[in-house]
């Protein structure tokens, strides 16, 4: 497998920061590596009491539909060993609600909102990116083409290399905002996923979203879960995802947002060091709000400890036999 380096055209700002769309025309600077995962940090207004959102380097906001959904029925959520599984199946406002209701507070923010999106047709995308097409306060998009909750749709995309290609190529199509392409892991070969995505016009790639599992409650001797089935997320996913970065960091030159389990800056600095431009905290955020702000000091301290002048120096260190130990 080659080697690929990111090169990135233009000097950063601070030894932080990182471009995640550097061959797009705007682009997308974050201030730093650590952002929040969609679907765990709502609209980024609901935590504000707990978490300083302008100090990460992006905000990714719940998937967003075109028209409001109620989501699964209940119980949408159950503990596992090491992590949790959701049903929660896209419950959102409506991107229209989302232009009229969230943007506005968003457009007076420093930190980058990237809007997450999911459809049940390629034409859905496109419409939604459409609609997002010059919105004050939103700087990118995320694409959901891999969320194991809904029946119809968006779940199938992510799996096969064509039809995820197909509807990157719509999305383009349809907006000038930066598209970062979100895989699923429930696919069998994520690289060839990754490297049509990239063909198709994406402008990074964020990976992994849930893998999908489900649990028995033997009491009542049915599924758990209302929906039967679920999105297996944190701790237990981690060496799955970090696979996923590393294999696909080897197929592709656009850069690789790397999120499954991630919860102290060691996780990161691991993905980061796998082939990850920047990183998403996800379910760690449940139960602990100040995770990403965590992350990032540690990711400031370890820099600090071992000398590094920048961020990019560590990004895909793990996969280059020459690099200094
Ligand atoms: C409660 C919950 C809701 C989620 N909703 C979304 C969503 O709307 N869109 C999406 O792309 N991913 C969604 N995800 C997936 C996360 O963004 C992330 O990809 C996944 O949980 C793996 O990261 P983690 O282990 O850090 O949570 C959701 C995850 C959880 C736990």
């Amino acid at each position: 497998m080659p080697a690929l380096l990111l090169v990135y055209p233009k000097e950063l700002p601070t030894k932080l920061s990182i471009e995640l769309a550097p061959k797009h025309r705007k682009g997308l600077l974050l201030a730093n590596p650590v952002m929040t995962a969609s679907g765990t940090c709502g609209y980024g207004t609901e935590y504000s009491h707990l978490l300083d959102i302008q100090k990460l380097g992006a905000m990714v906001c719940k998937g967003t539909t075109l028209e409001p959904r109620d989501g699964n029925p209940q119980p949408r959520i159950a503990e596992t060993a090491c992590g949790i599984l959701n049903s929660i199946g896209l419950q959102n406002i409506g991107v229209n609600a989302l232009i009229r209701d969230k943007a506005p507070a968003w457009a007076g923010w420093q930190v980058p909102v990237i809007v997450n999106i999911a459809g049940e047709t390629i034409a859905d995308y496109a419409q939604l990116a459409g609609k997002l097409e010059g919105v004050a306060g939103i700087s990118a998009i995320e694409v959901n083409i891999g969320c194991p909750n809904i029946k119809t749709g968006g779940a199938e995309f992510g799996t096969n290399p064509k039809s995820a290609a197909d509807v990157t190529a719509a999305i383009k199509a349809a907006t000038s905002l930066p598209v970062l392409v979100k895989l699923t892991p429930n696919t069998d070969d994520i690289a060839r996923v990754a490297r049509a995505v990239a063909g198709a016009g994406a402008d990074a790639i964020s990976l992994i979203n849930t893998m999908k599992g489900m649990a028995i409650d033997t009491t009542r001797r049915r599924p758990l879960l209302g929906n039967i089935t679920g999105g297996l997320s944190g701790p237990a996913i981690k060496p799955v995802a970090l696979y996923m970065v590393y294999e696909v960091a080897g197929a592709i030159e656009i850069p690789i947002i790397g999120c499954g389990g991630i919860a102290t800056a060691g996780d990161a600095i691991e993905f980061i060091m796998a082939g990850a431009s920047a990183i998403q905290v996800g379910t760690a955020s449940l139960t602990s709000p100040q995770a990403p702000i965590k992350v990032l000091e540690g990711i400031e301290k370890f820099m600090a400890r071992e000398g590094i002048e920048n961020i990019a120096e560590l990004i895909g260190v793990a996969r280059h036999p020459s690099s200094p130990l």
